[in-house]
């Protein structure tokens, strides 16, 4: 546990942090000098130790550079490739049917012979893992009896008082009355994804999407209307307005911070008029915030929710990113509807296991918890520089990219005819896996790009294979028509 004796840990980091969202988003220019330790220790009124701290967690994430008998400077940015147009789905909604592939990439993306960019989710040694299993034998110890006792309602109070403290870091006013555990996001989505609609409803996405939401659609009988989507500031609203206005939309289903496999965060006066729309429409959003707290832009972590007047958003999110994914437990924060949501949750699959409930509650409580996010998006962000300048050395010349303001996920688009799936075959005989573009959407239409996940292992074989990657691409492109 993260004792007060640790919280000075929390101080440089904090340093750390201001001092790289300065950079990233230019308020510090590249190449600029920056204070000397000693001016920042005085600055800020700390050791200098403390500084030296921030200084080496900023070296460690390649955004500042020592310059010997100079001091230190921000470091050079890493080289851009331009970003993907925003995406043109047709206008219509159609019924889902997802392929096997998506299952086939998983089990292969998790297999520990494949280096893979796969999956979307951080590697194991990037969670706080000690942590995590202290707080899960503290709970196996004071709550063993509750393991030979069936579990009932909502979900654990100690754990939804935590949710809702969770919550209201990105703004939303929820009590713990209005939270229902699950076990995961993806049950979270599929029981809002009921309450509001019925088979044959239409529902607005994404566009790309997350597959797992498509195979949710799929699964529930629901037709797709893909929106157009910025690479960087997400739906289109001005897309959606028409498409509310014009086409009978039962729900939105949106990740507003860090979308998967876009990784676009919409601005803030944009969630703004996204709450102010769903209000005058009377349509349910489902907001899915799993990602908010990767998210480097404290405007962007903030939930749409957060705007909500009418009782329209429904909030849905978990910890399979940012603490555990191996503890399997979600949330649903809809004020006003959790009576329906919990009858048809008990109905699904009852109530989630309490030992693991207090466990998370534990953990969520623990004041390093803010520090760890932290740390996370820091690593997490070093890497996704690093892959981008790889990527932007061994791909195809006119590959564009995405620029995530945090996150694990990069989106790709090939210049060029050429299908992804096919490269997908070619990456797996090198024992290479990637997520062809395909997956993320009702048709072909992203056949030429690709999700890489790099929130996995890290290392000289990852870096070799990633280069590969490209090569592959450069292969496949020559032999296309
Ligand atoms: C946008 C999004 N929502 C939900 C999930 C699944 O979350 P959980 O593990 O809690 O079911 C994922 C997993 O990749 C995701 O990308």
């Amino acid at each position: 546990m993260h004792t007060h004796a640790s919280l000075p840990d929390t101080l440089y980091l904090r340093i750390a942090d201001a001092m790289a969202r300065q950079i990233r988003t230019g308020t510090l220019s590249r190449g600029e000098r920056i204070p000397s330790v000693r001016n920042l220790a005085h600055q800020h009124g700390v050791s200098q130790s403390t500084v030296v701290q921030a200084y080496r967690t900023l070296e460690d994430a390649r955004l500042i550079e020592a310059r010997p008998r100079s001091g230190y400077f921000v470091a050079a940015r890493p080289p851009q490739l331009p970003e993907p147009d925003t995406s043109r789905p047709p206008k219509r909604s159609v019924s889902v049917g997802i392929s096997a592939m998506a299952s086939k990439m998983m089990s292969v993306a998790h297999h520990p012979d494949y280096v893979s960019f796969g999956a979307a989710c951080p590697d194991a040694a990037l969670f706080a893992q000690d942590r995590v299993r202290r707080a899960v034998s503290r709970a196996t110890q004071r709550h063993r009896a509750t393991l030979c006792q069936y579990p009932f309602g909502p979900g654990d109070e100690s754990l939804r008082k935590a949710i809702a403290r969770h919550a209201l870091r990105m703004g939303c006013h929820v009590n713990a009355d209005d939270v229902i555990v699950t076990s995961s996001c993806l049950e979270s989505i599929t029981l809002c994804l009921r309450s509001v609609t019925k088979p044959g409803d239409v529902v607005a996405l994404e566009s790309p999407t997350y597959y797992g939401f498509l195979e949710i659609l799929e699964s529930l009988g629901l037709r797709a209307l893909e929106i157009p989507t910025h690479p960087r500031t997400g739906l289109s609203l001005d897309a959606l307005q028409l498409a509310l206005d014009t086409q009978p939309v039962k729900a939105i289903l949106a990740v507003p911070t860090l979308s998967n496999p876009l990784g676009c965060s919409m601005p803030l006066a944009e969630r703004k008029r996204l709450a102010q729309m769903v209000a005058r429409h009377q349509v349910p959003l489902i907001e899915d915030v799993l990602y908010n707290d990767l998210c480097e832009d404290d405007d962007r972590r903030r939930a749409v929710q957060s705007f909500d007047t009418g009782g329209q958003v429904m909030l849905c999110g978990s910890f399979s990113k940012t603490i555990a994914p191996g503890l399997r437990l979600g949330w649903i924060a809809a004020p006003g509807r959790t009576e329906r949501l919990q009858r048809m949750k008990s109905a699904t699959s009852g109530s989630e296991t309490v030992m693991l409930q207090r466990a998370l509650a534990d953990l969520l409580t623990q004041p390093g918890i803010e520090a760890g996010y932290r740390q996370l998006r820091g690593v997490v962000a070093a890497r996704m520089d690093e892959a981008r300048a790889l990527i932007s050395r061994h791909f195809p010349k006119g590959t564009r990219m995405t620029s995530p303001s945090g996150g694990f996920i990069l989106w790709l688009e090939l210049p060029g005819e050429v299908d992804t799936v096919e490269l997908f075959h070619t990456c797996l005989e090198e024992h290479i896996c990637i997520a062809p573009g395909s997956l993320f959407s009702t048709n072909d239409r992203f056949k030429r790009c690709m999700r890489l996940g790099l929130g996995g292992k890290w290392g000289e074989a990852e870096r070799r294979a990633l280069a590969r990657v490209g090569k592959l691409a450069a292969e496949l492109m020559a032999t296309s028509p």
